[in-house]
C-alpha cells in the first residue's frame, strides 16, 4: 500500500453457494482519484462494491478504506463514505427536501447544517423546483441523481456509485458525469462501476476490466491502449482499385507489413514511425491518387476486447443511449 491509498481491497472473494462471484481481487484507489470497475452485467460489480461498503461480507480477502478495516467495523467505514446504490433506497412518500434531511439526520448532522446542504444539493442537481414534490413521482433521471445527493450530503471523502447512470436519460447521465468531475475537482475520491466503455474512458483515471469475478486488466487509459498497441498502423484510401499495386508496394516498402482492406485502402503497419511523403509519392508516380491518410489507433474497447476474449456488444454502447457526451 502506498501512502497516497485511501482504499486497498486484498484477494477479495464471494461464494454464493457454487457461484464464484467474485474471485480474488486486488486493487487501490489513491487519494483524489476517480477509479472504475468495468465490466458486463453478472461480472461481480455490485457484489465487489458492497463488500467494499460492508453491506456484504466476504468470504475471504480484506478492504481498507481509510485505515479502517471494513469487515470489522462497517459502521466506522460507513460514516466516512458515500453509497449510491445501484437500486435507490430513498422513501417514495417523503419529498426530495426530506429524503436529503432524513440521510443528513442518519449521518448526525444538525438540523440547521442539513437543511442548508439539502437546500444546496438541491439547486446543484437542477432539482430545486421538484424539493417539494415526493420521490415516487421522479422521473428515473431525477431519482438517480436524488440518490446521488443523499450520497453526498455528509460531505463523504470518498463516494461509491453503483453504476450511476444505467438506465436513465442522456441528459440527466451527462449531468450526473459533471457533477462526479466537479466533485472529484474539490478533493473527493471516487470508485464507481460501469458498463459503458466510454463512460469509464472519460470520467476514470484508472480503470479495471472485471470479466467473472476476475480482473483481466488494469491501468490508465493510455496504459491499457499501450498494452495492446504494437507499433503504428496507417491506412490509405484511394480511388483507384489498388489490388494490382499491393505487391509492389510491398517491394518497395519493405520496412512496413502491408494489407489490402478492401479494392481501395491498405493498411501499413510498423514498429516505427511511417513516413508518409515517399508512400504518396511513390503511389503517385503510378497514377494512383490517394485521398485518405489515417493513423489508426486502438480504442478502448479493442483492448476490452483483446484481453477478455468476450465482445463488446456484452457491453453497453454510448449510441444505445442516443449518444452520452459529456
Ligand atoms: N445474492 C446472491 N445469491 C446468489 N448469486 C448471486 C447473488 N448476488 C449475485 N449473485 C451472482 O453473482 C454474480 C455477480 O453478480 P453481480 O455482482 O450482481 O454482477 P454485476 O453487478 O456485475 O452485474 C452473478 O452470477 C450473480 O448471479
Ligand atoms: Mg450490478
Amino acid at each position: 500500500m502506498s501512502t497516497t491509498d485511501i482504499v486497498t481491497i486484498n484477494h477479495l472473494t464471494k461464494r454464493y453457494g457454487d457461484v464464484t462471484a467474485v474471485d480474488g481481487i486486488s486493487l487501490s484507489i489513491r487519494r483524489g482519484e476517480i477509479v472504475g470497475l468495468l465490466g458486463p452485467n453478472g461480472a461481480g460489480k455490485t457484489t465487489t462494491i458492497n463488500m467494499m461498503i460492508g453491506l456484504a461480507r466476504p468470504t475471504a480477502g480484506s478492504i481498507c478504506i481509510n485505515g479502517i478495516d471494513v469487515v470489522r467495523n462497517p459502521k466506522r467505514a460507513q460514516a466516512i463514505i458515500g453509497i449510491v446504490p445501484d437500486e435507490s433506497n430513498l422513501y417514495g412518500e417523503m419529498d426530495g427536501f426530506d429524503n436529503l434531511c432524513f440521510c443528513g439526520a442518519l449521518y448526525g448532522m444538525a438540523k440547521a447544517a442539513r437543511e442548508r446542504r439539502a437546500r444546496e444539493l438541491l439547486e446543484q442537481f437542477d432539482l430545486a423546483k421538484a424539493g417539494k414534490r415526493p420521490f415516487r413521482a421522479y422521473s428515473k433521471g431525477m431519482r438517480r441523481k436524488l440518490t446521488i445527493a443523499a450520497g453526498i450530503i455528509h460531505e463523504p471523502e470518498i463516494l461509491f456509485l453503483d453504476e450511476p447512470t444505467t438506465g436513465i436519460d442522456v441528459e440527466s447521465a451527462r449531468h450526473i458525469r459533471r457533477l462526479l468531475l466537479d466533485l472529484k475537482a474539490h478533493g473527493t475520491t471516487i470508485f464507481i462501476t460501469t458498463h459503458y466503455i466510454e463512460e469509464a474512458e472519460r470520467v476514470c483515471d484508472r480503470i479495471a476490466f472485471i470479466v467473472e469475478g476476475r480482473i483481466a486488466a488494469r491501468g490508465t487509459v493510455s496504459e491499457l491502449m499501450e498494452s495492446i498497441s504494437h507499433g503504428h498502423t496507417i491506412r490509405l484510401a484511394a480511388d483507384t482499385d489498388l489490388t494490382p499495386y499491393v505487391d509492389q508496394l510491398r517491394a518497395r516498402f519493405t520496412n512496413c507489413t502491408i494489407e489490402l482492406q478492401s479494392d481501395h485502402s491498405v493498411t501499413l503497419t510498423s514498429q516505427e514511425r511511417i513516413p508518409l511523403s515517399p508512400i504518396l509519392q511513390y503511389l503517385d508516380g503510378m497514377g494512383v491518387s490517394v485521398f485518405e491518410a489515417k493513423e489508426l489507433r486502438p480504442t478502448l474497447e479493442d483492448v476490452f476486447v483483446k484481453v477478455t476474449g468476450i465482445g463488446a456488444a456484452r457491453l453497453g454502447k454510448e449510441k444505445d443511449k442516443g449518444g452520452l457526451g459529456r
